[in-house]
């Protein structure tokens, strides 16, 4: 049997660790030939591709990005729930001698998986995505790290922040779910967090932040990019590659506005692709290394049409189907938690 790895969307803590799991499972253990497509399906499309095997995978699990490359390229036109064109993809399937299709990715990429899947093409998906939003499994590997960089950032705020008696607002990434916000929020000790579930206004927002002042200390705000006030807009600068508005700045028209309204000094600190970049956390290795160790398995047993899913302390084959299609976003209870104390 000859698989293909894919990865695809924006990079992820851990993916590394995935594929040698992968690959130390599935071509060591069960004896299948693994390769790897450089650059996502723009290698597919390209013929870019290189064999996996233990001495490519060696060392690989402590590095940040991906050793093979990501991209945001599309395997075919088209999109869930309408009729695609698959004549072109499956040429190429045939050319390489695939038998079936390992993607590692998160929304975007497992929603391409159930289509694929749809269509019959053998396939298996492997969460990853910082901003934690795949449904259907409780985290993606990737968010962890995300989430230490971005508390790390957080305590050193802090100590500039009180030191000059600021209001310090930090931006974290997660697009359209509060996760990275949320959990380095909490471990950080923030006073406000706001996330793009729940828009507050900026008079709430104001008087959090007065309300820290009146007891002696700084603000720490985490905004989520995708944050918005009650009655505004997301702020975005253009489109992405997949058409989704290119989220970001959301601090950076935040800290003058409050600023102005608590006449309280205020800056804004974009954390950026920080959060993306460099040594995944342990917890992301080891579910990194998990997931690709099961999604290897699945491919033995011919498990199509799943997805590794961590549910609970275990890693399970879900159906792809019911990993996309909605957003896994932060639920009223969690931020209900949070903000009884902002302030
Ligand atoms: O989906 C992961 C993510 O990091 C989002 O949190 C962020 O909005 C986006 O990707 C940034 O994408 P790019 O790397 O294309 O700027």
């Amino acid at each position: 049997m000859r698989i293909g790895i894919v990865c695809s969307g924006g990079d992820s803590p851990g993916m590394n660790a995935a594929i040698r799991g992968a690959v130390l499972r599935g071509v060591e253990v069960h004896g299948i030939e693994m390769i790897g497509f450089e650059d996502g399906w723009e290698g597919f499309h390209q013929g870019r591709l290189r064999p996996l095997d233990r001495p490519a995978v060696r060392g690989i699990s402590p590095l940040g990005g991906v050793f093979l490359g990501t991209s945001r390229v599309q395997p075919f036109a088209g999109r869930r729930g309408e009729p695609v064109d698959l004549a072109e993809f499956r040429e190429r399937t045939a050319a390489y001698g695939l038998d079936g299709f390992m993607l590692i990715g998160g929304n975007g990429t497992q929603t391409v998986g159930a289509i694929l899947d749809e269509y019959g093409i053998p396939v298996v998906g492997l969460p990853k995505t910082i901003d934690n939003d795949l449904d259907a499994t409780d985290y993606t590997f990737g968010f962890d790290t995300a989430v230490s960089i971005a508390a790390e950032a957080i305590d050193r705020l802090r100590t500039t922040g009180e030191s000059h008696r600021r209001c310090m607002v930090l931006e974290v990434m997660g697009r359209d779910a509060g996760w990275i916000a949320l959990h380095a929020g909490m471990a950080g000790g923030a006073q406000v967090i706001l996330l793009p579930e729940y828009p507050e206004t900026l008079e709430q927002v104001c008087d959090w932040v007065r309300g820290v002042r009146a007891r002696g200390r700084s603000s720490l705000v985490v905004v989520a990019e995708g944050f918005r006030l009650s009655g505004e807009q997301t702020i975005a600068d253009g489109i992405d590659e997949l058409g989704r508005p290119r989220l970001g700045g959301v601090a950076e028209v935040l800290a003058p506005l409050i600023e102005r309204c608590s006449g309280i000094e205020t800056r804004a600190t974009v954390l950026g692709h920080v959060q993306r970049g460099g040594t995944p956390t342990a917890f992301d290795r080891v579910l990194a290394t998990r997931t690709g160790i099961a999604a290897a398995d699945a491919v033995l047993r011919g498990d199509w049409g799943t997805m590794a899913a961590l549910r609970g302390t275990e890693i399970e084959m879900v159906p792809l189907a019911s990993a996309v299609g909605r957003l896994k976003t932060v639920p009223e209870g969690r931020y209900a938690e949070v903000r009884l104390n902002f302030g």
